[in-house]
């Protein structure tokens, strides 16, 4: 038999360890892992020079946008950042415009997207007013639920414990996960409101209403509806020790919880803000010394079960403001989060194997991506190749996300993404698109 490509002279990650080998590649699937001369004819053959393949890195926390928020970001702009990262399929977040929250807005969002996607997307909803409505998204095929606990998005309402308890009861029982961002809108609108009042629109205002308390507090009340209502829960960027910290006590007693950090929760502390002012502003914010090198320790044991960029782009005019209160807060990171972590392995703080765990076997476990998340015969092609000698520095003007800023500007990074497979297709080569909008898959929740 002919198989449509082999990858040869590749030192891929199979089996948690590095391997000398080659992979055949046929329809989107791996066909078969394995030394060259035991490999079948190809249509075409690529050398990759001793390159380390990886499986397709795995974002769960995407703000695509598109819709009414496509002045931001897009469908195809945000997936070709995706893929110029080096990651194979994101999760987008359903605080769009429309808000992702019914069978009716998710099935167009699929299908505007559905022609525009260079990389694969899933889709999270929020949860609908009506709570007999959940079996239909999840039957539209929403990956899993997002809750916003800092405002009203979706249309549960936040403040009620019995009507999250409800919801999450059906979540379960439908076996869909629910992701949250965990802030507790009631005190953080009241120390909002305190800080207003006093003129205070500065950063450090913004950092004070953000506190550790407003996480831990958001993470506290959860857990304890979660422990009547039984959905995995799966807690978004952590960024304060506290709130890590009151997970990894329900971990321990064997409760279904699982947690994601961010790039720039583990690399960046509020002294970023002296440099780079608010662009640096994102939510929950990031934190000082003590928070970083407890999410750091998180990472080492074992505890931070996923890594996820919250890449969340808006023009540099929204990014800007002497009010702080005005600035809208998120950073774009599909296109730095691998270069970042690659770094870390560099300097000794991450292994291969962590990072493979953290983006992509981890993602793929927890949001149940079947044929995901591993280079294992079956599998889809969906592949990164990194090369981990070459060196550089973070440059947001050559994003091809459309939000062209970041806090890790000029920052040298050593290892970037050189090929993004998705599918068995090569999407992204050197830096540059190199597919049709069209060339990822939709992914439903079976
Ligand atoms: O910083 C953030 N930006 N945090 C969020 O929760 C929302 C996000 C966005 O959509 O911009
Ligand atoms: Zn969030
Ligand atoms: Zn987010």
């Amino acid at each position: 038999m002919t198989v449509d490509l082999v990858l040869s002279n590749a030192k891929a990650f199979v089996n948690k360890e590095t391997m000398d080998c080659s992979l055949a590649i046929n329809r989107g699937k791996i066909f078969k892992i394995g030394k060259e001369p035991s490999m079948p004819k190809a249509d075409r053959r690529l050398d990759v020079k001793g390159l380390l393949v990886l499986p397709g890195m795995i974002d769960a926390h995407v703000h695509l946008r598109d819709e009414g928020k496509a002045y931001k970001e897009d469908f195809y702009s945000g997936t070709a950042a995706a893929a110029a990262g080096g990651i194979t399929t994101v999760l987008d977040m359903p605080n769009n415009n429309p808000v992702t929250m019914s069978a009716e807005t998710l099935r167009n969002r699929m299908s505007i997207a559905k022609s525009k996607i260079l990389v694969n997307v899933g889709f999270y909803s929020e949860f609908p007013t009506n709570i007999q409505d959940i079996r239909g998204i999840v039957e539209e095929g929403a990956v899993a639920f997002k809750l916003f606990m800092t405002e009203q998005v979706g249309g549960l309402d936040i403040d009620d414990d019995n009507a999250l308890s409800e919801a999450f009861k059906i979540a379960k029982k439908l076996g869909a996960l629910v992701a949250v961002h965990a802030e507790d809108k009631v005190s953080l609108k009241s120390a909002e409101d305190r800080l207003k009042h006093a003129n205070r629109n500065d950063i450090g205002a913004f950092l004070e209403a953000h506190s550790e308390d407003v996480e831990m507090k958001a993470v506290k009340r959860l857990l304890s509806i979660v422990k009547q209502s039984g959905p995995h829960i799966h807690f978004c960027h952590v960024s304060t020790g506290k709130g890590l910290k009151a997970i990894i006590e329900e971990k321990k007693t064997g409760m279904q919880v699982t947690c994601e950090t961010t790039p720039h929760h583990l690399l960046l502390s509020s002294e970023e803000f002296k440099r780079v002012g608010t662009l640096a502003l994102t939510m929950p914010p990031v934190r000082e010394k003590p928070q970083i090198n407890a999410l750091w320790s998180g990472i080492e044991k074992g505890w931070i079960d996923t890594i996820g960029s919250d890449h969340a782009p808006h023009t540099l005019v929204e990014k800007k403001s002497e009010i702080v209160w005005n600035v809208k807060v998120g950073i774009p990171g599909l296109e730095t989060t691998l270069p970042l972590l690659l770094t870390e392995v560099k300097r000794g703080r991450l292994s291969i194997a962590d990072v493979v765990r953290l983006m992509s076997e981890k993602p793929a476990e927890i949001f149940k991506l079947k044929g995901r998340g591993g280079l294992i015969e079956g599998n889809n092609a969906d592949i990164t190749v990194v090369d981990l000698r070459s060196r550089g520095k973070i440059d947001s003007s050559k994003f091809h996300s459309k939000a062209k800023y970041s806090p890790f500007d000029g920052r040298p990074v050593e290892g970037r993404p050189v090929k993004t497979f998705v599918g068995g297709q090569l999407v992204m080569d050197e830096g540059e698109a190199v597919a049709q909008g069209g060339s990822g898959d939709i992914i439903r929740r079976e």
